[in-house]
């Protein structure tokens, strides 16, 4: 069987194919889906996507023990326990931990996708394990696979559409039907990948990342297939 790749490019694409039941893949390299990774791979135990800062605050109250992570403007809100630099998340400060995360742009994505049966997280990180799990997930339900890449503050981002393209590479090593726009990112993702860093670091997002001084973030981020781990969203908390 053919196995349908779309990339949702818009969020009232991406919120339709929630609804439709396909498989979402949520990508922010930038910081957001890096850092939960980064968190989870260090013994996080799980993380809690909200949307406000204010519901994270509130969720705080209600859980004490639980650590607040994230950003506003790319640096840590005010009593916060983590910003959102994926380096933040060492072993020694989350293990055993869950984290309340809210972020600007990625955690809102992943909030868009939760009615879905499968939301996966993704990054440059995990590229060939978010392919294989998705694939599997695919096969066995019959469903279309849809990569959503978060963008930031709602514009288009050029590491997230790049990383999708990865993903996309992975991909067609099996029966798959790409729609035009991953194919898009799959052609952009080859052009790019060569010199990858260098490439994103020309992106606006990157650019002001390095301004705020979290140069070494980007870096990080830009790692591809280094980690053999795929994270998933149910019923409101993401896990490993
Ligand atoms: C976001 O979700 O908007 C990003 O992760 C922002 C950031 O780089 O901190």
């Amino acid at each position: 069987m053919n196995i349908k790749v779309n990339l949702e490019l818009t969020a009232k694409e991406t919120a339709e194919a929630a609804r439709q039941g396909n498989i979402m893949v949520v990508i922010d390299v930038l910081r957001c889906t890096s850092s939960i990774i980064n968190a989870l791979v260090n013994g996080a135990e799980r993380i809690i996507p909200v949307k406000a800062l204010r519901e994270a605050y509130k969720l705080k109250s209600e859980h004490p023990e639980n650590l607040l992570a994230g950003e506003r403007g790319g640096t840590k809100p005010e009593g916060f326990d983590f910003g959102n630099s994926p380096l933040e998340f060492t072993r020694d400060k989350v293990q055993g931990k869950t984290l309340i995360f809210t972020t600007t742009s990625g955690t809102a994505a992943l909030i868009r996708c939760r009615t879905a049966k499968s939301v996966l997280i993704a990054s440059f990180l995990n590229v060939s394990s978010v392919a294989s799990r998705a694939l599997k997930i695919a096969s066995r339900e019959e469903g279309e696979i849809s990569i959503v890449p978060s963008g930031r503050r709602g514009h288009f981002s050029l590491e997230d559409f790049l990383c999708g393209g990865a993903i996309v590479e992975k991909l067609t090593e099996h029966n798959v039907i790409l729609s035009d726009s991953a194919s898009a990112s799959l052609l952009s993702f080859q052009q790019a990948k060569n010199s990858l860093l260098n490439q994103i670091m020309k992106g606006e997002h990157a650019q002001n990342l390095v301004k705020l001084g979290f140069e070494e973030d980007v870096k990080f981020c830009c790692q591809v297939d280094v980690l053999d781990i795929t994270p998933s969203l149910k019923n409101g908390a993401i896990t490993l």
